[in-house]
């Protein structure tokens, strides 16, 4: 059985309630937190080795550290549940169903960063979550863990949710701090950084869901145990949401490091791919990371097994490699069409640029133009050079990654599978004779 730090006890019958969660040795981190100096356990996760499981892998003990600690100003510990980037669901699914793992690393965390207000920022569509946390919040102050002086230990926090703008902009954490003040989501210039001007313009950190809720087995077993769990600076265990053609889609918590081969085909992962059909490509990290042929996501250029690590999914940067990103794995099989997948995705970013940079609301607006031409059948040949010049006039020009996350999906989809675009534009239908001998003609 693959080591479960996040979903050991996700299957017990009543986990979600705070009797059950503490029967399992839920909230203990609080008593060893408050035996040790805030500075102490911000120490611990700097031993552990975690890296920010909201996409960008940043350290989160280093970015912990960058809090202004000079300003008299209050600080703040912002969660972030938006989880909007298609592919990716598994914060929802760990906020749903073991509500205190979150709440009490957001008490542990916001210990360590001196916060007395915190906030679970979740997505807007996601009602039933908000409603489970909410009630776990009030459990949690009922039993103390939560209000004035916690546990004794001299210590109060408030915590509370807000239900999220609607928008994939807002997962962005600047757009984020812009809708929890009660703004439009739109991302802000940067400098400063949130750890200098967050929050009402007070130091803040913002992190994602699991990586709080990594953060009691840290300070339970201590960084280095944790830093042991994974390889490299790959430290311990990753929550993937798996989907596409493979038998057994769903939420895996897997240790960081295990074989991405391993984990398609194994019965104790995603089963394969139905149907006994071949591995055509992956997206391994969510939909804003490039896509990678069969042959380049199970081994390396160098003809090395590819892990599930950020460094070995980065592993030829972006010619040959990819990101780990937010865990969002998604499988295609030989019958699917690259060009309708990244028509589809590139319609998403298209709707959901926040518009405030020309090159993002204008060039994701044209990629997905051009793309719809080419998937039905009207594109010239030129225009696959032109979607990657217009990808190029996207990336490194926008305040926020939204651009790149339109921008890296169709220069790497049309690196690795050009001849598949070529053939849509010289023999229309070729590829996809299922489902564009139906619409051809339709829609235009
Ligand atoms: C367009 C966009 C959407 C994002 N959505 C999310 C999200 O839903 N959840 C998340 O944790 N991070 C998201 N991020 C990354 C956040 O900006 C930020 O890096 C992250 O919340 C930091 O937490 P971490 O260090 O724990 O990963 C998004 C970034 C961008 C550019």
């Amino acid at each position: 059985m693959a080591r479960q730090i996040l979903f050991e006890h996700i299957n017990v019958p009543g986990i979600n309630t705070l009797e059950t969660y503490v029967s399992k040795g839920g909230y203990q981190s609080l008593a060893r937190a408050f035996k040790m100096t805030p500075d102490e356990v911000t120490e611990e996760v700097k031993k552990s080795g975690l890296r920010g499981r909201g996409g960008a892998g940043f350290p989160t003990g280093m970015k912990w550290s960058f809090l202004d600690k000079k300003s008299d100003k209050p600080r703040y510990l912002v969660c972030n549940g938006d989880e909007s980037e298609p592919g990716t669901f598994k914060d929802r699914h760990l906020m749903m169903n073991i509500p205190h793992a979150l709440i009490e690393g957001m008490i542990v965390s916001s210990y360590a960063l001196g916060a007395r207000t915190s906030y679970i920022y979740v997505r807007g569509e996601m009602m039933p979550v908000i409603r489970v946390l909410e009630k776990a919040i009030q459990e949690a102050y009922k039993a103390g863990y939560l209000g004035n002086n916690i546990q004794g230990s001299g210590y109060s926090l408030d915590l509370y949710v807000q239900p999220g703008g609607g928008a994939y902009i807002c997962g962005e954490e600047t757009a984020l701090l812009e809708s929890l003040e009660g703004k439009r989501g739109n991302p802000r210039n940067k400098p400063p950084f949130p750890a200098v001007w967050g929050l009402y313009g007070c130091p803040t950190v913002v992190n994602n869901v699991e990586t709080i809720a990594d953060v009691p087995w840290i300070v339970n077993h201590g960084g280095d145990a944790y830093a042991a769990i994974g390889i490299g600076k790959s430290t311990g265990t990753k929550l993937i949401s798996a989907c596409g053609n493979i038998n057994k889609p769903g939420i895996y918590e897997i240790e960081l490091g295990l074989p991405v081969e391993e984990f398609i085909y194994s019965d104790q992962y995603c089963g394969g791919i139905p149907n006994g059909k071949k591995l055509k490509a992956v997206v391994a990290g969510g939909s804003s990371v490039p896509i990678l042929p069969a042959d380049l996501i199970l081994k390396t250029a160098n003809g090395e097994p590819r892990l599930m690590s950020y460094e070995s999914l980065n592993d030829g940067g972006f010619v040959s490699g990819t990101m780990l990103g937010s865990g969002g794995f998604i499988v295609y099989d030989e019958d699917q069409c690259i060009v309708r997948n990244l028509w589809n995705f590139t319609r998403f970013y298209h709707h959901e640029s926040c518009g405030q940079c020309s090159p993002c609301r204008e060039g994701t607006g044209w990629m997905e133009k051009v793309l719809h031409r080419i998937e039905y059948g009207h594109g010239k040949m030129s225009d696959i050079d032109l979607l990657v010049d217009v990808a190029k006039k996207i990336e490194g020009k926008t305040i926020c990654p939204l651009g790149e996350a339109a921008a890296w999906p169709v220069a790497s989809a049309i690196r690795h599978f050009r001849a598949e675009f070529e053939a849509h534009v010289s023999d229309p239908g070729s590829c996809c004779k299922k489902h564009l001998h139906r619409e051809m003609t339709s829609v235009h």
